[in-house]
């Protein structure tokens, strides 16, 4: 039997080199926060218990933490696992950040260590630290790798030390085996080593990284783990990071998608997915330029069109959405067509065969099967029945200043163009409304209504002429 797995995610360090407000760890990658990529990870490795140690704005880690965003809902909110919050109140180093999780975590178990501001890790490359029975550590071969920590292996990548880059010779600068800071320990051991460290080093730290040395003394070197590639764990400091972490996770997710749905993308550098989940069927398609975002549902044969941003949605089988378009909150529930240039806010429902064109802009809208609004309407707290047409120009009038109102049309309604329909308003079944209405009483069904002054003309009416000096 495997012994239990609790895992420590440190959260508390200030980020000072990410120039932010917001704390280092709840900056944004692919539409979550850095440490919601990591809770995702830790809590797809089952562990007993995940403690968190946060410290620089910590209440606001907290609460962003435990009171979900959308995001963070939509992605790992179905574990129940409780969350044991660690309070280090001065950012004194990882291996002090560690120290003070010690007390909550018995002896007889193993422990993972993950940084929260190292986001990209796969839960498949933690999975296979987990293999290791001992003592272990996650590196990453890196090119050039700056200002990480360098590690010293052996012939057998057993580790003889950790040296970060600021206390490093130029010689140890050389190395290009980097420390990902994700290590596995037996609580009992990493207790010992935590126990003697010193901030003998050029930041005056306790660091984590010291450990390695003492359990090397002890003849319980660490075994070394290669990630699949560099940037698995590449920390986020700056901006610059941050930006880089983007790309890559992002492609990684598409790269998936591609693989696994056969998504087909026009050209996967043109694409951004900002999801917090997203599911797709078959033969979907993206033009360039779009932007998904939250929580995202596409059924076969979706195309998305270019420039278009998608968020929050749920589109059925075979609906279009045409280019620059911005979709928020919206739910298909057959195949229609959207676009160009529409902007759909939350609470639109289109049944199938609608057609919303360009300039359209809809709220609470729900539009029955085959009803079309094509151009420059706003269709807002409105019930829109079967085989309706909305002309062009045509407005629900549904804000008072104070109240919303609704607005209902019944099946087979026709509204001319630039009407107005100030809501409370219901329009009955089969009604005609002349263009240019203003209506403001309810219509009736299958009659013409309108509401404008009638035509007249002057037959002896003159244009005024400029007369020449
Ligand atoms: C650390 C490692 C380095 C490794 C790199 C990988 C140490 C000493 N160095 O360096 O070997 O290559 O990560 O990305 O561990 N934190 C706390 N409390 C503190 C200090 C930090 O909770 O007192 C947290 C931070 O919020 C952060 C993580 O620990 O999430 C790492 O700290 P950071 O200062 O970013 O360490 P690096 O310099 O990147
Ligand atoms: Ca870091």
């Amino acid at each position: 039997m495997s012994l239990a797995l609790h895992i420590v995610v440190l959260a508390a360090g200030g980020g000072s080199r990410m120039k932010s407000a917001r704390p280092k760890v709840l900056q944004k990658l692919a539409g979550k926060s850095m440490l919601a990529h990591v809770l995702a990870a830790a809590e797809s490795l089952n562990p007993a218990k995940i403690h968190i140690v946060y410290g620089h704005l910590g209440a606001q880690v907290r609460a962003e933490i435990s009171q979900p965003d959308e995001a963070r809902a939509a992605s790992v909110e179905p574990s129940n696992l409780s969350i044991n919050w660690v309070e280090q109140d001065v950012q004194a180093g990882t291996g002090d950040a560690v120290r003070r999780v010690m007390p909550d975590i018995p002896d007889g178990v193993r422990v993972m260590v993950l940084y929260g501001d190292s986001p990209a890790l796969s839960p498949e490359t933690l999975a296979t630290l987990l293999l290791q029975t001992g003592f272990a550590v996650l590196i990453s071969h890196v090119d050039a790798p700056a200002g990480l920590g360098r590690v010293a292996l052996d012939a057998n990548n057993r580790v003889l030390a950790i040296v970060e880059a600021k206390d490093a010779t130029p010689d140890q600068l050389m190395i290009q085996a980097v420390n990902t800071g994700v290590l596995l320990a037996d609580s009992a051991e990493l207790r010992g080593w935590l126990q003697r460290l010193t901030p003998n080093n050029q930041q005056r730290e306790y660091y984590l990284t010291q450990i390695f040395e003492f359990a090397a003394l002890d003849g319980q070197a660490a075994q070394a783990v290669f990630t699949s590639d560099a940037f698995e764990g590449f920390g986020a400091n700056d901006a610059w990071e941050l930006a880089q972490l983007e790309r890559y996770l992002q492609s990684r997710q598409l790269k998936k998608l591609c693989q696994n749905d056969g998504l087909r993308v026009s050209d996967p550098a043109r694409v951004d997915l900002r999801c917090s989940s997203i599911e797709i069927g078959r033969d979907v398609e993206l033009d360039v330029n779009v932007i998904l975002e939250g929580s995202v549902r596409f059924g076969d044969e979706v195309k998305i069109g270019p420039f278009s941003r998608v968020r929050n949605c749920d589109l059925a089988a075979g609906t279009e959405v045409l280019g620059h378009c911005d979709l928020d909150g919206v739910r298909t529930t057959g195949a229609c067509r959207i676009g160009p240039f529409a902007r759909l806010r939350p609470g639109t429902v289109l049944a199938e065969g609608t057609h919303i064109g360009n300039f359209v802009e809809t709220k609470k809208a729900n539009l029955g099967r085959a009803s079309k609004a094509n151009h420059l309407s706003y269709l807002g707290d409105v019930e829109i029945g079967a085989n309706v047409n909305i002309g062009a120009g045509t407005i629900t009038c549904n804000y008072d200043g104070v109240n919303k109102s609704t607005t209902h049309i019944g099946d087979g309604v026709f509204i001319g163009s630039n009407s107005a329909l100030v809501a409370p308003v219901s329009i009955g079944e089969n009604a005609t409304i002349g263009a240019g209405s203003v209506i403001t009483k309810d219509a009736p069904p299958a009659e013409l209504t309108l509401s404008r002054t009638r035509q007249f003309s002057l037959p002896n009416w003159k244009r005024p002429q400029k007369r020449s000096k």
